[in-house]
């Protein structure tokens, strides 16, 4: 098997709807995984569909709400049933939600609990509790996994703005350096990548203006980025095909991937 070869490999993931699980999941099926592509908007699942099928991949959508443990089994039941067993699972379902961004007019000591709860909820509990805690036994017990969740550069030093967003990314790397010491003796290995900054529809009201001209915080952005632009969705795509590959990653567990133009790097 070549290093980077995932042929007949089954990969889930979970918001392959949205732009930057889209991308991973058809740079998956270009790597040979049969990928299920879960969300809950079936016109997007299936234009991603389409365009995995248009570059010689396999995929199909699978509807399903990442909060909802009963969605899952059901979804996990379908794609045994129609892909085989999963090997790989991305966790790309998150974002923040503008109801909880602090503002001037909308101070951190004015956030409603219920606001909060629920952005932590979809980019935690759902964004990988739940997918783990429903792929990760199965996984376990055939021996072979690898889980890839997407934190933030928000999980490294908090963004300004996005306090439960970032609060929740840290989790995120904090939750699967557990499962990777976890489920290591059982095979399945467990990474994050870090994604710096990529236009998709959950950050486009912090990143554009109405009529579309940057904002003054995607300035900041690009001024505190070495490579000075966004990332472009696909550039996420070789650090998901490494950490999927088991041949190319097979000693690799509990890291980091930084995708981020040097974000974090950056200081003066
Ligand atoms: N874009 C960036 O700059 C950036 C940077 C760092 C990290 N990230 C992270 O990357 C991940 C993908 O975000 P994105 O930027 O690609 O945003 P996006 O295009 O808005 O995609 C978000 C995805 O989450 C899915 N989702 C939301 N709630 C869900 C639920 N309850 N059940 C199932 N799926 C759900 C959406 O699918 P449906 O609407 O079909 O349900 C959608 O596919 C997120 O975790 C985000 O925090 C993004």
């Amino acid at each position: 098997m070549k290093l980077f070869d995932l042929s007949g490999e089954v990969a889930v993931v979970i918001g392959a709807t949205g732009a930057l699980g889209g991308a991973i999941a058809e740079g998956l099926a270009e790597a040979g995984a049969k990928v299920a592509i879960v969300g809950r908007n079936t016109d997007r699942g299936q234009a991603r569909v389409k365009a995995v099928e248009a570059r010689g991949g396999s995929a199909a959508f699978f509807s399903a709400d990442a909060l909802s443990r009963c969605s899952l089994i059901e979804v996990h039941e379908q794609v045994e049933a129609r892909l085989g067993a999963p090997s790989i699972l991305v966790n790309a379902a998150g974002g923040n939600d503008p109801k909880v961004t602090v503002t001037a007019e909308h101070p951190f000591e004015k956030i409603p609990l219920e606001a909060w709860q629920a952005n932590f909820d979809l980019n935690l509990v759902g964004g990988v509790l739940l997918p783990c805690q429903e792929f990760g036994p199965a996984m376990c017990r055939r021996g072979r996994g690898s889980i890839i969740n997407i934190a933030s550069v928000s999980a490294h030093l908090p963004l300004s703005r996005v306090v439960s967003y970032s609060a929740a990314k840290a989790a995120v790397l904090n939750l699967s350096q557990f499962l990777a010491r976890e489920w290591a003796s059982q095979g399945v290995r467990v990474n994050t990548i870090t994604p710096g900054f990529f236009p998709a529809e959950q950050n486009r009201k912090l990143l554009f203006k109405e009529d579309g001209s940057p904002s003054e915080r995607t300035k900041a952005i690009w001024g505190h980025t070495p490579m000075n632009r966004f990332g472009e969705p696909q550039e996420l795509t070789g650090a998901a095909v490494f950490l999927a590959a088991h041949k190319a990653s097979s000693f690799v567990t509990g890291t980091d991937i930084r995708v981020d133009g040097g974000y974090l790097s950056q200081t003066i």
